[in-house]
């Protein structure tokens, strides 16, 4: 059998396409990624890198192409991706099924939460350490998540809005977690709650964990992350640091109305 073959295939599908540059450097990185539902074309080429560790805010109008960034990121059946590569350390994510790219470590928390109904606090954070590969221990999770700590036994749905927030980010660390994308976390949340949310992630950020954080609460978004993506109808119309966002009026105000 050709082994020799199969083995330089693999190796030639792995390498990042000749004239890019040294992407090495690169933890995560979408090239020209185009998504459709059905025939509607939503995300129109959209390319961006992230190094580990980094947090990225992925900003736009509603209707941009956020979510459906993330969900394709996710590699979840829609949109579908038709063209374009998602690399994560070296691994093809275009070419994974959702539960790969689960398990290469992308977990995304969507906008609603999904707690499980019935569950315990305890119940929805074992359930998820259920799953294959090495995610966070209780004791760790609790730690950052003291609140989470002292309402185990509630059921999950019972929470606070914010607490159920915090739940859905815990869950997604009790997972096998490298890049962790978080679709509008803040909404419907008080400030003081988007402040100990903010408080988590800024925790999360040394231990190696990155994450893309999708919010309409721009300004909140920017004073977390390092680097900011602005889309509008489905293209990158900005990429660069956080600061230039938030130091640059026009750019705010022509894409982020702020
Ligand atoms: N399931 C779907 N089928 C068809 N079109 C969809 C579907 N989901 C989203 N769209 C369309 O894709 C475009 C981008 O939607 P998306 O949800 O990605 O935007 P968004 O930037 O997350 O917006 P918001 O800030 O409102 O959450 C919109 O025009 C939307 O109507
Ligand atoms: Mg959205």
């Amino acid at each position: 059998m050709g082994a020799i073959t199969m083995d330089n295939q693999f190796v030639a599908e792995e390498t990042p396409a000749a004239g890019i540059g040294d992407r090495s450097a690169e933890f995560f990185s979408l090239r020209d990624i185009h998504a459709y539902y059905g025939e509607s074309y939503i995300v129109q080429g959209v390319s961006f890198d992230i190094r580990k560790g980094e947090i990225l805010a992925l900003l736009g109008r509603n209707g941009a192409g956020k979510t459906s960034t993330l969900r394709t990121i996710a590699r979840l059946d829609n949109p579908m991706l038709r063209s374009g590569e998602i690399w994560i350390e070296g691994k093809p994510v275009h070419a994974m099924k959702a539960y790969e790219a689960a398990r290469a470590g992308i977990q995304l928390v969507p906008e609603d939460r999904r707690i499980i109904q019935g569950l315990t606090v305890e119940e929805n954070l074992t359930l998820a350490q259920v799953a294959p590969g090495q995610g966070w221990a209780l004791e760790r999770i609790y730690e950052h998540f003291p609140r989470l700590a002292e309402r185990r036994r509630q059921d999950g749905v019972t929470l606070s809005g914010g607490e159920q927030q915090m739940l859905a980010i815990a869950r997604a660390l009790a997972r096998e977690i490298k890049l962790l994308l978080l679709d509008e976390p803040y909404e419907g949340l008080a400030p003081v709650i988007v402040e100990e949310i903010e408080r988590i992630l800024h925790e999360i950020k040394p231990l190696g964990i990155t994450t893309i954080i999708v919010e309409q609460n721009a300004i909140a978004a920017l004073r977390l992350s390092d680097r900011a993506v602005i889309l509008d109808t489905g293209e990158v119309a900005f990429a660069g640091t956080a600061r230039e966002v938030l130091d640059n009026a026009e750019l705010r105000h022509e894409y982020l109305a702020i």
